[in-house]
């Protein structure tokens, strides 16, 4: 039986290093991660960068460390920049410090069992491999998404991407499930780039990882679970859903949430409103939110709806509604600049979630049973939309353009249509497998982090 496996002094002292990378979607599954090791006898340092610093006194079992980044450049922190320039950037500056505050810690006599950087941040990665601490990534997305993630080289050296506008409804080589539109995208982004930084996460892997934790279960996405075990031979971890497990703080938020709908929503019947949030990194210009907002008016239901600062073209302030549009929506329209989504979720009140389909997003839809109106935006969110809405058979798409009678049908379907209710027993049940969801694969990856 591992030392580790008993709970005690010995192996207190023994510590895990976390690394987030500086974003909410990010930041929240590595903290929940945090506490389910501490829970077990770890310690664990979390370093982080000063830029979306973790709010440290919300967990005061763990110990925070920053790594003195120089200041970001412009391409990490202002909003509207392309996912991929930011990725890039983030891990350009952050390997020098992160291994500099690591190699710290270990000068420091430190018994570093191993680090688990964020799975986008090779850098950090490379750099704990360089210094001799076993590494492991955490994976903030979908095992799906990781999967298509290690196809990715192989489909570019195959010609399949960049994809081709008359092949966007094909199949993709090896990932069935998927057509090519759903692969990750970013409008607006280099092709090359985005192959480059998708390269580099796979390669990094295969190179410096010594395993992969993913925050999905077993029993949603068993076959691309072990497909990327094939794949790497090396373990991969689902210890998800990590906020059903982990008693982290519901509210990690960077923003404080607005917690007067919680109010709004209690005076709503069971099942009534529709939730809609784009997540806290995508944006949509300004004619997408006008239709946005005359769909919903046009659909006739009440809605709670997350206007946030750069929601609208990335300009930071909370965008002005449209004209005559809070008159219209009076009675049953609530708009707030953040929402303490997982509350909401839970509510008896809330009936469906119009997401962009960030993963954290779609976990937290499914383990409360919600069913989802699905409008990915860039990214991963394209993977985990065809998953919503094909594979799982518990969301509609909104369409690729958004316009206010499809959306006023899209958002009339969900609630109300005829497949209402069986999208709503299916996600009933994605619910339940989700709520039986255990720690074990924790257990495992604390045996295995011993190991190593
Ligand atoms: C980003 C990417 O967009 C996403 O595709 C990737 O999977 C993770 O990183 P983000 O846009 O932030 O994520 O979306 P998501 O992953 O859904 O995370 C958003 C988090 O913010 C959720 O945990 C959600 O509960 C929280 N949130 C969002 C709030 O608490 N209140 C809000 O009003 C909106």
């Amino acid at each position: 039986k591992s030392r580790w496996a008993m709970a005690g002094q010995e192996h207190r002292c023994r510590r895990i290093v976390l690394f987030p990378l500086p974003f909410q979607g990010h930041i929240s599954p590595m903290l929940q991660l945090a506490e389910l090791l501490h829970a077990r006898g770890l310690a664990v340092t979390v370093l982080h960068t000063g830029f979306n610093a973790p709010d440290a006194t919300r967990h005061p079992e763990l110990t925070f460390v920053p790594i003195h980044e120089s200041s970001f450049p412009d391409e990490v922190t202002s909003l509207g920049t392309d996912i991929v320039t930011q990725l890039l950037a983030l891990n350009a500056a952050c390997e020098a410090p992160f291994r500099e505050a690591l190699a710290s810690l270990l000068r420091g006599g430190q018994d570093v069992a191993c680090a688990v950087v964020d799975g986008q941040c090779y850098s950090a990665l490379r750099a704990a491999h360089r210094l001799g601490v076993p590494a492991l990534v955490l994976r903030t997305d979908s095992a799906a998404t990781f999967s298509s993630m290690l196809a990715y080289p192989r489909l570019r050296d195959a010609g399949f991407v960049p994809v081709k506008e008359e092949r966007l409804d094909e199949p993709v080589p090896d990932l069935e499930r998927l057509r090519a539109r759903d692969l990750i995208r970013v409008d607006g982004s280099d092709t090359d780039a985005l192959c480059g930084f998708i390269a580099r996460v796979a390669d990094a892997v295969r190179a410096s990882a010594s395993g992969v934790v993913i925050n999905t279960f077993e029993r949603m996405e068993a076959s691309e679970l072990a497909k990327i075990q094939r794949e790497l031979s090396r373990p991969a971890f689902a210890v998800g859903p990590l906020h059903l497990l982990s008693q982290a703080p519901a509210e990690q938020s960077l923003h404080a949430p607005d917690r007067g709908c919680l109010a709004w929503l209690d005076d709503h019947p069971p099942r009534s409103v529709l939730y809609v949030s784009l997540g806290s990194v995508a944006c949509v210009d300004r004619g997408a939110f006008v239709e946005m907002a005359w769909g919903l008016a046009r659909s006739g239901v009440s809605f709670l709806w997350v206007v946030r600062p750069g929601l609208v073209g990335g300009v930071p302030e909370v965008p002005p509604l449209p004209d005559g549009f809070s008159e219209e929506v009076r009675n049953r329209g609530k708009i707030v600049s953040w929402a303490p989504q997982r509350e909401v979720l839970a509510h008896a009140a809330t009936a469906a979630f119009w997401t962009h389909c960030g993963w954290n997003s779609t976990l937290e839809s499914v383990c409360e049973g919600v069913p989802m109106l699905v409008q990915p935006c860039f990214a991963d969110q394209m993977v985990n939309a065809r998953y919503v809405t094909h594979e799982w058979g518990v969301g509609l798409e909104v369409g690729e353009e958004i316009e206010r009678g499809r959306v006023a049908m899209a958002v009339t379907k969900l609630m109300t249509g005829e497949d209402a209710a069986q999208m709503r027993g299916r996600a009933y049940h994605l619910k339940i497998l989700a709520s039986a969801a255990t720690s074990l694969p924790i257990d495992s990856l604390i045996h295995y982090i011993s190991s190593l």
